[in-house]
């Protein structure tokens, strides 16, 4: 803002304000990619409060001041969609046929030739959220309303207008922007959406609640429902906590400008325009020509569906084309122009046939519910992860129950709850109350479950074979020493014939010992013997990560091996001197060290280097003078004795990165007096927060 801005009028001041508090807004939460810094935006923000509220008669409902702060209403009205909000079909055969099918359908409707060009469509993920439509009259968001049966919604304005995601007003040309003249009225239509991480981090904040005692509030099952809920709050500062998200993807009622138009010819265009006017259009959406880029997108999106931070339960694909649209009509309450082609379901129902307790390398004890076979996100599911005892408590899973089982991707299958009976039958007794055992289910060990910690272990250590198990699966695995073949079968003979008893023994195997084993033939011995073998010849963060160190992963190993060169020098290294190694705190310093202060541990190793094992050592890192590599720090509030650009250079002297904004990412926020919103995000996150002492004695 410049110094004439005082001379102007207020409206214009006004207008001025709320156009750069929306540019600013859209970039923080449409594009992702803050223009400034919070405070910049708070700065403004309450400068604008401040002359609304001296000039009431300029106050308007699309100020970015009235997003919060509505009132409680009693219930919701209904409101008649002013056209139908439509649904589409769902194409279930995860296969490539579903989108062959439809490209088939589609050319025969229109009337094509084998040798007419292909059929170009519109690719995008169907987001796992709810409808909604957004009426914006002259460029003013005016009414939100919900599916509802398709005909008539619910209007949740007060509720959509706190989505930071959902302009207000709409983007008009300006400041050399060429945008298409807004619409007299625009319907836009979209998904309302919950991030995966915004909804774990809503969850977290849940839980915390209810363990502050707090009543009628509740852990929510998945981020659909958790979205849907929030939509559907009477007080729309309820809904203003929930982090929701948007994605546009069609439209309702538009009618044209003044100037006439926009006349888009195509789907794709149309949502380029709506992204030109601010609203956020999935940067997955693409054209497809043809079948076979449909399959290919199909797959494509399959492939990136875990890591996509929302969920989406298949795709769609829309004719491009619009005037075909127009021509392929509808049936019933379904566009023949467009089909859903779903991914293999991620949840199904089955019911719990026994709870087994697990007992795992470190001896931690994992209640796992054994359940009735179930096909469920691709693949069939007869085990599922009940975490830990207070995940198994409050999820109350007994055996006999019907539950949801949830297999994501490549995560271990989880059981979200237990499904209730409609009509509970008073015959029907449930099972008994899971509790987990207070002694190993292996070696009877006592278990302890340590004060602050979730998990029960197993006091056992070695001498408990479970623990032995996986201590010998976790050495031989691929991304450790490599031994091929050896898998867990073979190890449960191994060490349940006391063939094996520590690590080392495994190198003392020989011929006869392993042919007389089950299913083990002297081709097959002879093969584990050249496997063993071969494994000897290893590097030393492999070696490092096959000891299985708590909380020493693969990438500490690699960082240790980097930092110190020799195993000797990791071995002997105090808790300060680990600590300097990147990414290691006071946690896995503390860890290593106790590791290596165990004598039998320290004796494994030498044994294991006496058995052949070696690997070529390198030379220790010599600068050692980057305590705070890749760490991200974010300052907040005036500091006691550095001013901000002398935080930045110290933290940077160090190997440190500054950034302006708290995400999941941030390390630590270093906030002094006056901290502002960065501070609550980082709190919200659960980001640490330290003062400058701190910051210093890090460095
Ligand atoms: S288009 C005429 N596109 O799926 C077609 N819908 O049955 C109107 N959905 O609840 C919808 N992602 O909210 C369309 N990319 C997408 C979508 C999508 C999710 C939802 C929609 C509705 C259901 C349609």
């Amino acid at each position: 803002m410049n110094e004439s801005i005082f001379d102007t009028p207020v409206s214009i001041q006004i207008a001025q304000l709320r156009q750069t508090l929306n540019a600013y807004a859209h970039r923080y939460y449409v594009q992702d990619d803050p223009s400034v810094p919070d405070a910049e935006y708070d700065r403004l923000f309450a400068q604008l409060q401040a002359l609304e509220n001296s000039h009431l008669e300029f106050l308007t409902p699309d100020s970015p001041t009235q997003r919060v702060g509505g009132k409680a209403i009693d219930q919701f009205s209904s409101v008649r969609h002013a056209l139908p909000m439509l649904s589409i079909r769902t194409e279930t055969d995860t296969s490539a046929a579903g989108a062959e099918n439809f490209d088939a359908r589609i050319r025969r409707e229109l009337g094509l030739m084998p040798i007419d060009a292909a059929v170009v469509y519109v690719a995008e993920p169907k987001f796992d959220g709810l409808a909604i439509n957004l009426r914006y009259e002259q460029g003013v968001l005016v009414q939100a309303t919900t599916r509802g049966d398709g005909e008539t919604g619910e209007d949740v304005t007060h509720n959509i207008r706190t989505i930071g995601q959902i302009p207000l007003r709409m983007c008009e040309a300006g400041q050399g922007r060429a945008v298409p003249p807004i619409p007299h009225v625009l319907e836009v239509r979209g998904e309302i959406y919950m991030r995966r991480d915004d909804f774990e981090a809503l969850n977290e904040r849940q839980r915390q609640k209810i363990a502050a005692g707090a009543k009628g509030e509740r852990i929510f099952v998945n981020p659909r429902n958790a979205a849907a809920g929030a939509v559907r709050q009477l007080d729309p500062t309820l809904t203003a906590q929930r982090p929701l998200s948007f994605f546009a993807y069609g439209l309702g009622e538009v009618s044209p400008s003044a100037e006439g138009g926009p006349a888009f010819e195509t789907h794709f265009d149309l949502l380029q325009t709506l992204k030109q006017w601010g609203f956020p259009v999935s940067a997955l959406v693409n054209r497809a020509c043809g079948a076979t880029e449909l399959v290919a997108y199909y797959n494509a999106i399959g492939q990136q569906r875990d890591g996509l931070g929302f969920d989406i339960d298949g795709v769609v694909y829309k004719v491009d084309s619009l005037a075909w649209q127009r021509q392929l009509g509808f049936v019933t309450r379904e566009p023949r122009w467009a089909v859903a082609h779903k991914f293999p379901a991620e949840e199904q129902l089955t019911t719990v046939l026994a709870i087994d307790v697990q007992v795992g390398r470190t001896g931690k004890l994992t209640p796992v519910a054994k359940l009735a076979p179930v096909f469920v996100g691709g693949v069939t599911v007869t085990n599922a992860t009940l975490h830990n005892e207070d995940e198994a408590r409050r999820k109350d899973v007994r055996v006999g129950d019907t539950v949801v089982v949830r297999r994501a991707g490549d995560v271990i299958p989880e059981v979200v709850r237990v499904v209730m009976p409609v009509e509970p039958s008073p015959h029907l007794e449930r099972g008994v109350v899971f509790g987990m055992p207070h002694v190993c289910p292996v070696c009877a060990s006592v278990a302890v479950r340590e004060q602050g910690e979730a998990d029960y272990r197993c006091t056992g250590g070695l001498f408990c074979s479970a623990q032995r198990k996986q201590a010998i699966l976790h050495f031989a695995q691929r991304r450790a020493v490599e031994v091929e073949g050896l898998g867990d079968k073979l190890v449960d003979q191994l060490v349940d014939d006391g063939l094996i008893q520590t690590l080392p023994d495994l190198y003392r195997l020989d011929q006869t010992a392993l042919a007389n084993l089950d299913r083990m033939a002297d081709k097959s011995a002879l093969n584990m013997l050249e496997a063993l073998q071969k494994s000897k010849q290893t590097t030393l963060p492999r070696f490092l990560f096959g000891l299985g160190i708590r909380h020493v992963g693969e990438a500490t190993a690699k960082e240790l091996a980097r930092h110190f060169g020799h195993l000797d020098a990791i071995m002997a290294a105090t808790e300060e001197q680990l600590q300097k190694v990147a990414d290691i705190g006071p946690i896995v310093a503390k860890s290593l060290r106790t590791f290596f202060d165990q004598p039998h541990n320290c004796e494994v190793v030498a044994q294991l280097r006496a058995c052949g094992i070696t690997w070529s050592e390198g030379e220790p890192l010599l600068q050692a003078l980057t305590p705070l590599s890749g760490k991200t720090f974010v300052l907040t509030g005036t500091l006691p004795t550095l001013d901000r650009e002398e935080a930045k250079a110290l933290i940077e002297s160090a190997g440190g990165k500054v950034s302006s904004s708290v995400s999941k990412k941030t390390s630590f926020v270093v906030a002094g007096t006056e901290a502002g919103s960065k501070l609550d995000k980082a709190l919200s996150l659960g980001v640490p927060v330290i003062d400058e002492a701190t910051l210093k004695a890090m460095v």
